[in-house]
């Protein structure tokens, strides 16, 4: 039976980077003879003009009963007016939480050829592999109470609610220490047990889980130490756990140090392994329409779809391969861009990596 992919490119570079990945996608059918179905459908912005809603109960079900979904970005100015509630965002977000996509993975890892491109200095970078492990579905992202309520004087004050619970600490911590043990065996978790009970609850649960993981060296930092580290010295962690706001600043401190945010997938997965893969990156609605996107991230997020929700490795390896091809190349997007190399547009980075999968 065919597997089923669920394409969801959303808005800004959204759908530009997402054509560039279905070129991709098509290229590993034919050299890999993957039996893969694919289904479109509008989220967030694009889904606010042609339903009324970020997310609609067909695009939902069509979510539902796929293996996998690809996702762009979503979001921009054109929105900036709606609702909270009815925001673009929330299109992901009720994604994420119909799905229980609890487990978001962020890797930031640097490809050798871009050490130039990062703020920080090459040899503190050079050879950078961390890997967030963000609860993505739970804490002050979807706390109850949340609103703007006006106090008896007349004035607004603004609510949102910072909470866990043990079992949601539990799963994503086996999480994050499975993936250590594949890794150096190294696990860091993030909190603010300092001023914050629900991260004190954190520490507490991850500390009783570590018992079943001698094998993995556990070790606390505080958000604001770790946000200072990530830029100090990166190469200390391997991979990092913490809460949904945590994760969601801390990733997109690590992406940069890679160079670009343009480079970075991730994958969101539940406990069936069924899961969203998305670039860690926005919609970028200032260079929409332009070709200047990078598609880098949404193709690398299909080689992590294709690995951890279709089970097809060998084309996954083969187009993280493509990608660093094109990188040897020297072909660049402006995000990326150094002196000397071959500057692109989106669409022709797309076809670089396509050649060098097919010609590999
Ligand atoms: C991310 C994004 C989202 C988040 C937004 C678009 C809702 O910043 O995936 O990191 O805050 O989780
Ligand atoms: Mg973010």
């Amino acid at each position: 039976m065919s597997k089923q992919m669920l394409c969801l490119p959303g808005d800004g570079i959204g759908p530009e980077i997402m054509a560039e990945a279905l070129k991709v996608l098509d290229a590993a059918k034919l050299r890999f003879g993957l039996d893969i179905e694919v289904s479109h459908g509008l989220v967030g912005g694009a889904a606010i003009d042609q339903y009324g809603v970020p997310l609609n109960d067909e695009t939902l079900a069509l979510a539902r009963h796929a293996d996998a979904i690809l996702f762009g970005a979503v979001g921009g100015p054109k929105w900036d007016d709606q609702p909270m509630a009815n925001r673009p965002e929330k299109g992901l977000l009720q994604l994420r939480s119909e799905l229980d996509l609890f487990a978001n993975l962020r890797p930031a890892m640097l490809f050798p050829q871009l050490a130039e491109a990062s703020s920080l200095k090459p040899e503190l970078v050079a050879g950078l592999d961390i890997l967030i492990v963000r609860e993505l579905t739970g804490g002050i992202y979807f706390g109850e109470p949340r609103g703007v309520r006006t106090l008896e004087n007349g004035e607004r004050e603004g609510y949102n609610t910072y909470v866990y619970r043990e079992s949601e600490i539990r799963r994503i911590a086996r999480v994050a220490f499975e993936a250590a043990r594949k890794r150096s065996g190294r696990l860091c978790s993030v909190d603010k047990s300092n001023v914050l009970e629900v991260t004190g609850l954190w520490r507490e649960v991850v500390i009783a889980e570590s018992a079943g993981y001698n094998d993995v060296e556990l070790s606390h930092m505080y958000v604001d130490n770790a946000a200072m580290q990530l830029v100090r010295a990166p190469k200390q962690f391997d991979v990092m756990v913490t809460g949904n706001m945590f994760g969601d600043i801390l990733s997109d401190c690590a992406a940069m140090l890679t160079g670009s945010i343009g480079m970075l997938p991730s994958a969101s997965l539940n406990e069936k392994n069924q899961g969203m893969y998305e670039p860690v990156h926005g919609s970028a609605p200032d260079i929409a329409g332009e070709n200047k996107a990078n598609p880098l991230a949404q193709i690398l997020s299909l080689a992590m779809l294709l690995r951890y929700s279709l089970a097809e490795a060998a084309a996954a390896d083969a187009i993280e391969k493509a990608v660093s091809g094109v990188l040897d190349k020297g072909y660049r997007t402006g995000d990326i861009a150094s002196e000397g190399c071959q500057l692109v547009g989106t669409a022709a980075m797309g076809d670089a990596v396509v050649d060098c999968l097919l010609n590999a």
